[in-house]
């Protein structure tokens, strides 16, 4: 089965990528490398290499929003009598403060480049889409851990673009109801790394994520950690995530796209999380404990925009696509130390 994975250069997308060339899919990458190198794809090419696997794995270079590149990736596949038969659409901007500042190219490429992607999959005949969405889609939400079924409200523009997606796939589902076949994948906090360590989420400038952060202080490219807070209203003050380790993710995605291919039609919205949450501290405190490295920390005051505490009910991920996460908040902060060790400064 061909699939088309948008973003599939970046963090989650390059997982992805290396679990679906393993498994026997046929992969086209498309990214403009606008938030992502080159080097991870080499780092894809390195794995599956070194196994002597054959594998069936395309790049082309484009941004989300050129039609005619895009046409072109479908009708050439057509044409090869190899149709891309879905979707993983990973492409897209994810920065809470630039989405603030900058909430015009949030809208574009965020929804303005799916509205494309849409048209695109449409006019060539392929209906099958896993989106990712965000559990930012939730914003403040009171309601712990939090199900699908609570309301969205999201705190910034990069929540509100997540929002009108979700809302753009509805509005499709229900014009060609017996066509499309859509999930739309909320995440928490995925972090950690492939085992192998050459393959990695490798942040631009300084990390505005924990994990980053932290590891990146192990490494002595940051001095200390700044604590956002210790005065939440949660057992030892800090706040408190749902982290989930990339390739647990990644393999939602996979069951997703099994789940897509056994219906005939549907649109789920579905939470994968790991359905636990820590504190900062604890994360600190295993961080150590399982790398031997210290984390100096200071204490801050709260970030805006963080709320207390947030982590998923992953009940229907459970049910609907027969997945659990396994990996522990060890085996994150293990791969994530390989991955930091191996490329002290990322791909670069
Ligand atoms: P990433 O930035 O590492 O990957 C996104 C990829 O999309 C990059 O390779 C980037 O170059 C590419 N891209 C961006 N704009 C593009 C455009 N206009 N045209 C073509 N390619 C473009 O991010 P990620 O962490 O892998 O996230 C992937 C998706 O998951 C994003 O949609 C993000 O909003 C969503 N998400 C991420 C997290 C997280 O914590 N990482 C949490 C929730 C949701
Ligand atoms: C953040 C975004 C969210 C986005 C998610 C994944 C904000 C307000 N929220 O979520 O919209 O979907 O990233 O990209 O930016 N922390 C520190 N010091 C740090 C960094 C973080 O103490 O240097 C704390 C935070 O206050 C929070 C926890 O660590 O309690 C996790 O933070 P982070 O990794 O940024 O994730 P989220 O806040 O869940």
């Amino acid at each position: 089965m061909r699939v088309l994975l948008t973003g599939g250069a970046g963090f989650i997308g390059s997982h992805t990528a290396l679990l679906m060339l393993e498994k026997g899919y046929d992969v086209i990458i498309y990214d403009s490398f606008v938030n992502s190198s080159r080097k991870s794809i080499e780092a894809i090419k390195s794995i599956l290499d070194s196994t002597s696997f054959s594998y069936k794995l395309k790049t082309i270079i484009g941004d989300i929003r050129d039609s005619a590149i895009l046409d072109k990736v479908f009708k050439d596949s057509i044409k090869e009598e190899k149709p891309i038969q879905a979707v993983i659409h990973f492409a897209g901007l994810k920065s809470v403060s630039e989405s603030i500042s900058n909430p015009l190219e949030y809208w574009d490429v965020n929804v303005t480049g799916t509205n494309n992607i849409l048209n695109i999959m449409n006019s060539n005949k392929c209906y099958t889409l896993v989106f990712s969405s965000s559990a930012t889609v939730y914003g403040s939400s009171n309601s712990i851990p939090i199900s699908e079924e609570v309301e969205v409200s999201p705190l910034n523009t990069y929540g509100v673009t997540k929002v009108a997606i979700e809302s753009m796939l509805k509005d499709l589902y229900h014009s060609k109801r017996n066509l499309w076949k859509i999930s739309s994948l909320r995440y928490f906090n995925p972090v950690g790394a492939h085992s192998s360590g050459l393959i990695g989420e490798d942040p631009k400038g300084e990390p505005s994520n924990l994990f980053p952060f932290i590891t990146q202080v192990a490494i002595g490219r940051q001095k200390l950690l700044n604590i956002y807070g210790d005065d939440w209203d949660t057992y030892d003050g800090t706040g408190i995530r749902d982290y989930i380790h990339i390739i647990d993710l990644v393999e939602g995605h996979l069951a997703s796209l099994d789940y897509l291919n056994s219906k005939k039609s549907c649109l789920e919205f579905v939470n994968l999380g790991s359905g636990q949450g820590y504190s900062v501290l604890q994360f600190i405190r295993q961080f150590e404990l399982s790398t031997g490295c210290k984390i100096p920390f200071s204490i801050q005051s709260r970030r805006d925009g963080d709320v207390a505490r947030c982590f998923a009910d992953i009940s229907k991920a459970k049910q609907l696509l027969g997945w659990t996460p396994k990996r522990s908040l060890e085996q994150i902060c293990l791969d994530g130390w390989n991955w930091q060790l191996k490329n002290p400064f990322g791909y670069e």
